[in-house]
């Protein structure tokens, strides 16, 4: 059987609505060829010949599994460890500085809890936790909580499995392989229980509100690319509820959000503190 070529316009806005409705992602119609590419690729997978009983499909009951493969093929999950070196960078030096000088003050507690929104496969939330376990002796005592969440499941699964290939550890020397890695097969890198112990994973939508304690400091990196206005002052007022006074929040180089900050201090380029 010929396979589709391209959704139709009318098509397109069906998709369009609903992948609105379950991530908060806007797509525009110039993005229409990319769509439809990648939801061509899941119609063998699904058994659908076409673009509707795809639809149908994945908006049924029975179709619960195969959403989880299109919220996939429909998200970008590129990401690599260290991604960006100087937000790990102040991560290490600056704000870890800044706990410590906070807990001596008594204006702290020696705990803390940072959180990877958006964390795809778990190199960003482990990357935090290497930084965080290079500066243990200045943190010796202290309770420190990192979580990752991501709306793809199959991302999730990845991150908890924790083996990585060298495409995604390019920002990382030899040194730093050897200590967090051990090589399982040839080109196959298991991240050491040191690190994978420190970081907890969770599906959650960026959309809806986050109900845990609130973080000192939060991650939200090349996420919201694609989200139309309205969703990101969404994400963006959902994360600063989750924020302690005086938490940080680094943001990624494509996000859109810098006139969207203003209840926030600029600390950086990247950076903001919540007062
Ligand atoms: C390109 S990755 C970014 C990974 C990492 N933050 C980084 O900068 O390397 C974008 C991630 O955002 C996730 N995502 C997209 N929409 C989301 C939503 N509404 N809620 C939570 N995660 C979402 C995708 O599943 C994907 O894993």
């Amino acid at each position: 059987m010929k396979e589709p070529e391209r959704l139709t316009p009318q098509q397109f806005e069906l998709f369009q609505k609903f992948i609105y409705e379950r991530c908060g992602i806007k797509i525009d119609l110039s993005k229409i060829t990319l769509v439809s590419n990648r939801i061509r690729r899941r119609l063998q997978p699904a058994n659908c010949s076409d673009f509707g009983s795809y639809y149908q499909f994945i908006a049924s009951k029975p179709g619960a599994a195969e959403l989880v493969d299109f919220i996939d093929a429909i998200t970008t999950n590129e990401t690599s460890f260290l991604r960006t070196p100087s937000n790990f960078e102040w991560l290490k030096n600056d704000f870890v500085s800044e706990l410590i000088r906070d807990r001596a003050e008594g204006k702290r507690e020696s705990s803390l809890r940072v959180w990877s929104a958006a964390c795809s496969s778990g190199e960003e939330a482990y990357s935090i936790a290497m930084c965080l376990s290079e500066a243990s002796v200045s943190l010796r005592g202290w309770s420190i909580q990192i979580m990752g969440t991501d709306i793809s499941e199959s991302s999730l699964k990845l991150a908890r499995d924790a083996v990585y290939r060298k495409r995604t550890m390019q920002e990382l020397d030899d040194a730093k392989v050897r200590r967090y890695f051990s090589e399982v097969s040839p080109g196959e890198f298991h991240l050491r229980p040191a690190i994978t112990e420190m970081v907890k994973f969770k599906n959650h939508n960026l959309m809806k509100p986050m109900l845990e304690k609130p973080f000192d400091c939060i991650w939200l990196r090349n996420v919201l690319i694609y989200f139309d206005r309205e969703s990101k002052a969404k994400v963006i007022d959902n994360l600063v509820r989750s924020m302690v006074s005086g938490g940080y929040l680094v943001v990624g180089p494509s996000e859109g959000v810098y006139d969207m900050l203003g209840m926030l201090q600029k600390r950086g380029t990247f950076l903001y503190q919540k007062q």
